[in-house]
């Protein structure tokens, strides 16, 4: 994120105050910045203001929300069998996550998941908690994920593309680049939508021409069509199914995986206590509050890290 620090702190103070007159933030932020795109900054800042009500509306819908899991689940399902890895890629709150996941038998499924947003995923960690789901949950950007070349059996997402609208080769390169089988897009699709809800869906910068997309680099899309379930009609939820037909060979599961990857140079990233730390190039990621910083802003050129600690 290249970003002047004032003109972050404007547009946060902006933001902020669009948020508590009950406006649309990023509304405030695309009207009030250069670009006419939702920026990462604006959608980081726009989400994080928005923590804990996923998981309220969690709370008061959980019948709607157990139909939106199930429905995501049955999707992947084909793809995943037993000592598999998962992601969703912008999981918010972890309220989709957990509920896909509990719908496998969770002690053999490995899951992950990621926001731009801190405070979505300190919420996350509660949330999965309480829902008594394992789950690695950290920061991450999805242009820049902090995981391996085909570290990852099955990707999904479930509208967290949805604001990204105007980059979505980049978005799609690197989540065929990090999974090995499937790629699930659950988002809302802006060439099966209405007149009235692609009129919207420009005024919100929303993503568009996922599946052709997907196509132009030489993806296979399996699937496509609007789910008979959303929460709001002039934005409808469809799938882009993603299958890659010629996986490549799994990791022996009884080996360490050893799948984490440093954002900035692409050398293997590892958990070293309370940091993740890149030996090669000696960059080290903070862990802040239990919440692993992984995007490429947070990493420290530290070569010397060790320095006064006792190895025993
Ligand atoms: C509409 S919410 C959906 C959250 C979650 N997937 C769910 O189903 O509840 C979109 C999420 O995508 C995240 N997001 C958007 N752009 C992102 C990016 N570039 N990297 C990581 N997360 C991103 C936002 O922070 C937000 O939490």
């Amino acid at each position: 994120m290249k970003t002047d620090v004032h003109e972050l702190g404007r547009v946060i103070a902006g933001m902020r105050r669009a948020y508590e007159l009950g406006d649309n933030a990023m509304a405030w932020a695309r009207a009030n910045s250069t670009g006419k795109d939702n920026s990462i900054a604006s959608t980081l800042v726009a989400y994080d203001l928005q923590a804990g009500s996923y998981v309220a509306n969690a709370r008061a819908n959980p019948n709607y929300i157990n139909a939106w899991c199930e429905r995501i689940s049955e999707l992947i399902k084909p793809y995943l069998e037993a000592g598999d890895r998962v992601l969703e890629v912008g999981v918010g709150e972890a309220t989709t996550l957990a509920g896909v996941i509990k719908e496998f038998n969770c002690s053999e499924i490995i899951s992950f998941g990621f926001d731009v947003s801190w405070s979505r995923i300190k919420v996350a960690q509660q949330w999965v908690e309480e829902s008594a789901i394992d789950a690695r949950l950290f920061v991450g950007d999805l242009f820049c994920i902090p995981l391996a070349d085909n570290s990852i059996d099955v990707i999904y997402t479930s509208h967290s593309l949805e604001p990204n609208g105007g980059q979505e080769v980049a978005a799609i390169k690197e989540l065929l680049r990090v999974a090995r089988k499937a790629v699930v897009l659950v988002e809302p699709i802006y060439e099966l939508a209405s007149e009235l809800a692609q009129k919207r869906m420009a005024e919100h910068g929303y993503v568009r021409g996922l599946k052709s997309v997907a196509e132009l680099l030489g993806a296979k899309v399996v699937e496509y069509r609007l789910l008979d379930i959303c929460s709001n009609p002039l934005n409808p939820s469809g799938v882009v199914l993603i299958a890659k037909p010629h996986p490549a060979p799994k990791t022996d599961i009884k080996l360490v995986w050893s799948g984490w990857q440093c954002p900035l140079t692409g050398t293997p990233l590892a958990e070293q206590g309370d940091i993740f730390y890149a030996e090669q190039v000696g960059i080290a990621y903070p862990v802040l509050r239990g919440v692993p910083l992984l995007r490429a802003e947070h990493g420290v050129v530290a070569s010397q890290i060790n320095v006064g600690i006792n190895p025993n």
